[in-house]
This record gives C-alpha cells, structure tokens and sequence, in this order.
C-alpha cells in the first residue's frame, strides 16, 4: 500500500463519506444488523456510531493503519465489541460459520477481487445468516456508464483501487448469495460517484 493510499486517501474517505448525508444510507444499510458482524474494508470505523443495539461484537478487517488509528475513537465509544482480526477481506482470519451477519460499505468496490471477498463472507458468516451493503457502483444509465468507463482507471489510480464500474447485485448473485431486499438510486453528487444500491443478502442453507 502506497503512501498516498495508506496515509492520505482514509482522510479523504473521512471528508467524502463521513457526513449526515452519508449517515441516513449507512443507516439503511446497517437496519437489522444483530449478532456477530464481519465488516470489511472498517475504514475509520464510520458505521461504529451507527451500529443497531443488537450487534454485541464486530471483527473489523482492514488494511490501512492510519485508518485504523482514525477508527479508535468510535471504536472505544461503541457498545459492541470491536476486535480487529485481519488486513485482508480476500483472506479472513476466522473460521467458518463465527458470524451471524457482514458489513461491507464502500468496500466491494476497492477490494481487488470482489468475488474473493464475497467467498469469504459466505465462509465466515453461517448459513441464513446476511450480508448488509451500501456500495458505489455501474449506473444503469448508458450515459453515465460510458463516463464511469472512461473515469475508471484514473479512479483507481488516485482512489486506491476504488472502480466505479462494479456492479453490486451482479457480484453479490455471482457469489451465490440471495439477495433478500435492495435499493438503488443516484444520490447528490457528480453520477459517476454517486449509483448507491444498499439492502441485505443471505446466505444460502
Ligand atoms: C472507500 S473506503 C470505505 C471505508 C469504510 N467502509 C466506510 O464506509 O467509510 C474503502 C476501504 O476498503 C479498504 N480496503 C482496501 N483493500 C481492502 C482489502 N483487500 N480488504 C479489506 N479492506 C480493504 C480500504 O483500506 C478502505 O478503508
């Protein structure tokens, strides 16, 4: 991990993502989290504040250091346990079936391989038990995906390996996983960046 993406791209991930704007989708996303939860790519533990009740314990991957040391505020504020178990959600440090739930925001984009990642979720999380998202991604729209294209290598670039042409529920159908209910829309902000989808998968049985 370079200088610029380990030291300065969580504090521009921080000013970009870590708002009330941002807050009423995480919200949404986070809705009926219970349990133990996987969150990968944890940042600077943005969602900790906005955990439900019921989460009782987070393990926390997450490669960058200095976005970890930004997290340790929330993290020591948090009701649930946060305990921070690996650099890599390619190759997560648990057994299988630890958890009852994942968490991935702005994550799925930025992990070099997604569907690696997303093998992992259904690894680690037991059967029946869900995936809770909120991602940047493909746009429908022809228009802005020709625009989300052409941006797409000079995002990664500065971005930190961040693609602005991932499809969310194509990826999370790829890993196998149902996806119980989801929304998507443009949110305010330039549209390359801004086709959220968020909801919840399952795990299969
Ligand atoms: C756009 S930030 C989102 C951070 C946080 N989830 C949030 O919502 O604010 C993407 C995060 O993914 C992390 N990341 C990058 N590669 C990763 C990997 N292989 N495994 C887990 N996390 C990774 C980055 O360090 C960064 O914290």
């Amino acid at each position: 991990m370079g200088l610029w993406t380990e030291r300065v791209l969580p504090h521009v991930v921080e000013a970009t993502c870590g708002n009330s704007d941002m807050d009423r989708y995480r919200m949404r996303a986070l809705e009926g989290l219970a349990g133990t939860v996987l969150e990968i790519g944890f940042g600077s533990g943005l969602n900790a504040p906005l955990y439900p009740d019921a989460v009782t314990k987070v393990f926390a991957v997450e490669p960058s250091h200095t976005a970890r040391d930004m997290s340790l505020r929330r993290v020591a504020a948090s009701h649930a346990v946060v305990e921070f178990v690996g650099l890599d959600g390619q190759a997560v440090p648990l057994p299988d079936d630890t958890c009852d739930a994942a968490l991935s925001t702005f994550t799925l984009c930025t992990i070099p391989d997604a569907h690696r990642a997303l093998a992992e979720v259904r690894r680690v999380v037991r059967p029946g038990g869900t995936l809770h998202f909120l991602e940047h991604g493909l746009a429908p729209d022809a228009g802005v995906a020709r625009w989300q294209h052409r941006l797409d290598g000079l995002q990664q670039r500065v971005a930190g390996g961040c693609h602005l042409t991932r499809d969310t529920t194509a990826l999370l159908a790829a890993a196998g996983l149902e996806v119980l209910d989801t929304e998507a829309r443009f949110v305010r902000g330039p549209k390359p960046w801004t086709w959220f989808t968020w909801g919840r998968a399952r795990v299969p049985d």
